[in-house]
């Protein structure tokens, strides 16, 4: 694989901690397709208590303080 189809590529990984990083030029949409702005590079919630979903708004950060 070349160094500029790498530069194309887009970067999904999940953080220890619950969030879902994103990186790279996709497409976000909701259940009936509609696009939802974001920045280049965001985090998705993945433990479903953000109140802005489906972006992380650190809500996770304090359920890991209760444990
Ligand atoms: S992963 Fe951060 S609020 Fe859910």
């Amino acid at each position: 694989m070349s160094e500029e189809s790498n530069e194309r590529l887009v970067r999904i990984f999940r953080k220890p901690t619950g969030p879902i990083r994103v990186e790279g030029p996709v497409d976000l949409t909701d259940p009936e397709g509609n696009k939802i702005p974001h920045p280049p590079a965001f985090s998705l919630c993945g433990c479903g208590l953000s109140q802005r979903m489906p972006f992380c708004d650190s809500s996770h950060k304090n359920e890991a303080q209760k444990a």
